[in-house]
């Protein structure tokens, strides 16, 4: 049984309250052993793949986030290619498509997600989606361009019939902090019906952050308020729930 919980999506170069050091000692205090960094600008290309470098139980997800793909180049393209022949380098991530804060470039955010859908597949790594307000369209060009990656829904914000959907389609659902909050009602309905194998745990650090810290800043450590939250409502044990998203992590990630 393992005895130990994973971050699965934490922007730790985001954290301004901590130093890195501070944040991943939070963790280890906390049980939470392994945290996977995303990319989300260009810039966190090289930040998140020199954190990866210097932190033994950092991982990294490299892409760009859908409110970056201006900046996408074929320069980039080729350092996430170099890049992602180390070993702590375990996904393509965030990508996906962001319907909520600026729609005039929904083409561009479809066409760099379909590019990288498919750097994914070349490069054999999972991929991990930011859909926010787009679920049909992440949804509709996942099962049409990917060939193969691993699917992790991070964050995910759709209801308990679009989960289901996912799952068939053999996604993965990432939940955070989202699922402590007294009014999440659907959030709360998903974290109940998605089968054990299936389930991951993140916090989306700075961002998101769980009751009894909700409005302050996010850190991995918290991820227990998640895994906890989501054993309450599955009338599971905090260690059970610990267990199968942990194994789940290391099982997609190769970690
Ligand atoms: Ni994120």
């Amino acid at each position: 049984m393992k005895d130990y919980l994973i971050d699965t999506h934490c922007h730790i170069n985001m954290i301004e309250e901590f130093s890195i050091e501070e944040i991943l000692h939070n963790a280890e205090e906390a049980g939470v052993k392994k945290i996977i960094v995303p990319a989300a600008y260009a810039a966190d290309i090289d930040v998140v793949f020199n954190l990866c470098r210097k932190y033994e139980n950092v991982y990294g997800y490299l892409g760009l986030h859908p409110s970056e793909v201006k900046d996408w180049t074929d320069e980039l393209e080729e350092r996430i290619i170099e890049y992602s022949s180390s070993d702590k380098i375990v996904g393509i991530g965030e990508i996906g498509l962001d319907y909520y804060w600026d729609k005039s470039f929904n083409d561009l955010q479809q066409q760099i997600f379909i590019k990288q859908i498919k750097l994914a597949n070349k490069l054999n790594l999972p991929i991990n989606i930011h859909d926010r307000e787009a679920h049909k369209d992440t949804f509709d060009i996942l099962k049409a361009y990917n060939k193969g990656s691993v699917v992790i829904m991070h964050c995910f914000s759709g209801s308990p019939e679009f989960a289901k959907e996912c799952i068939k389609e053999g996604m993965y659902i990432a939940l955070g902090g989202v699922v402590t909050f007294k009014n999440a009602i659907k959030m709360k309905d998903t974290a109940k019906i998605v089968p054990e194998e299936k389930l991951l745990l993140e916090t989306d650090s700075p961002y998101l952050t769980p009751v009894p810290y909700r409005g302050k800043t996010n850190q991995p450590a918290y991820v227990k308020f998640v895994a906890q939250e989501i054993a309450n409502l599955r009338g599971m044990s905090f260690e059970e729930i610990q267990d199968c998203t942990t194994s789940n992590a290391e099982r997609i990630l190769g970690i």
